[in-house]
């Protein structure tokens, strides 16, 4: 007996098929028995035995729409305040994004708004844009610290985003991202901010249970392998999963670094090479790969998707949304860009939403798939077929949610 069972669905399983790593997993005329928040059945209709009404407490009829696992962001830095738009006008006029950086603006300028804002206000703010999301079919999210740089006001977006879990219920993975930029006062002494990150921030963030994972940004405007190294030797000592932005302006071998502590994914990656590409696949690491962040900084150098191909490395596509290279809100726009922009696959830039998403954020047990056992957890679609998410951009066809089992609707 169920709790709920839907009919008249068909579903993108998003499961590969048998000896494959891809596939849309589509199974028409569809059904799915829900017990407890879980998938406890799933396969087509005509298995299922009759009359269906014995079958749940509720029979809901999808009405032949579609269906797939609930869409992943598994790289945000959805918590911050402030706005960048004259970044952008600066940019327009021909200033490089490393230039205003390097003047004092880019991350440094919404590290003060950050601390200048009230973690109320964070948070109003925040939730604006992960409903955003939401109402797009994203059920479960990554959200990254790193515009605080100091206990205090990294902490405050640690809160935040600990506050939409727990008391709004998203779904979501916080990353601390100390080793994001270098705080102004600490300028000229990197190490030195290391030290603080290594001593202080991350082991008392930890402690205070607002931590689920590690990053940082491994680029010649932040931080060294060597001082990415540190920090990272203080996550796996407090037993924390890492995870880097790594070769996105240059290549520092920040890839091949995070394989060897066995990184949840390596993100960004234009400038990745084979070395990195096969240190990647050894370890299992997830290439996350953003195209907003590309097509906002009007990137030439593109990441290269034939290799990650050729050698198995999965790959997930996100939003990175973040005031200064990618404000988008919107992840199907991702997966379009994904598809014009990096020449992925419709059927690869959905996987990379949902089950190689699930995998850079080491949720791949619980969602990413629709199967027995995972999460009830998938998006109705007003579509005709799963590649029209990839295909159609500037709109939004999600008819509500199913997470963990309850219906979310979206009309109106
Ligand atoms: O993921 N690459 C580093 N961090 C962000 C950009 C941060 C900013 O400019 O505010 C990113 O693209
Ligand atoms: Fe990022």
């Amino acid at each position: 007996m169920f709790d709920t069972l839907w009919k008249n669905l068909h579903i993108a399983t998003m499961l590969p098929a048998a000896g494959q790593d891809t596939g849309y997993g589509i199974i028409n005329n569809a059904a799915v028995g829900i017990k407890d928040g879980r998938i406890a059945w799933i396969g087509a209709a005509q298995e299922l035995a009759l009359p269906h009404e014995n079958l749940a407490e509720y029979v809901l009829d999808g009405e032949g729409k579609w269906v797939t696992p609930g869409l992943i962001d598994c790289h945000t830095h959805l918590a911050y305040a402030g706005s960048r738009a004259q970044e952008f006008e600066q940019r327009l006029e021909g200033v490089s994004y490393e230039d205003i950086a390097r003047a004092g603006g880019g991350i440094a300028s919404t590290v003060r708004s950050v601390r200048e804002t009230s973690e109320d206000k964070i948070f109003d703010q925040t939730l604006f844009r992960l409903l955003t999301l939401f109402r797009q079919g994203v059920t479960s999210f990554e959200i990254k610290s790193g515009y605080g740089l100091d206990l205090e006001s990294e902490r405050k977006l640690l809160r935040v985003a600990t506050r939409l879990r727990d008391d709004y219920g998203f779904r979501l993975q916080r990353t601390f991202l100390g080793a994001h930029a270098l705080p102004s006062e600490y300028k000229d002494r990197a190490d030195d901010y290391i030290d603080l990150i290594c001593e202080t921030m991350l082991p008392t963030l930890a402690a205070e249970g607002l931590v689920d994972t590690v990053d940082a940004f491994c680029e010649h405007i932040a931080f060294s392998a060597g001082q990415v190294q540190r920090v990272f030797d203080k996550a796996r000592a407090l037993n924390l999963p890492v995870k880097l932005h790594a070769e996105q302006l240059s290549n520092l071998h920040g890839a091949r670094l995070a394989a060897q502590y066995q990184a949840l994914s390596a993100d960004h990656l234009e400038y990745l090479d084979e070395d990195g590409i096969k240190a990647m696949k050894d370890s299992g690491t997830v290439a996350v790969l953003l195209p907003g962040a590309f097509y906002f900084l009007r990137e030439k150098q593109l990441p290269p998707v034939d290799l990650l191909r050729r050698h198995g490395v999965p790959m997930a596509i996100a939003t990175d949304h973040n005031p200064g290279t990618s404000p988008c809100l919107s992840l199907l726009l991702m997966l379009n860009m994904a598809c014009t922009l990096f020449r992925l696959t419709p059927e690869e830039a959905l996987a990379g939403a949902t089950r190689n998403a699930a995998r850079a954020l080491g949720w791949q047990d619980n969602l990413g798939t629709l199967e027995i056992g995972k999460a009830a957890d998938f998006v109705l679609w007003d579509i005709s077929h799963p590649r029209d998410l990839c295909y159609v951009f500037g709109h939004n066809p999600a008819i509500g949610v199913v997470k963990d089992g309850e219906w979310h609707g979206f009309a109106g």
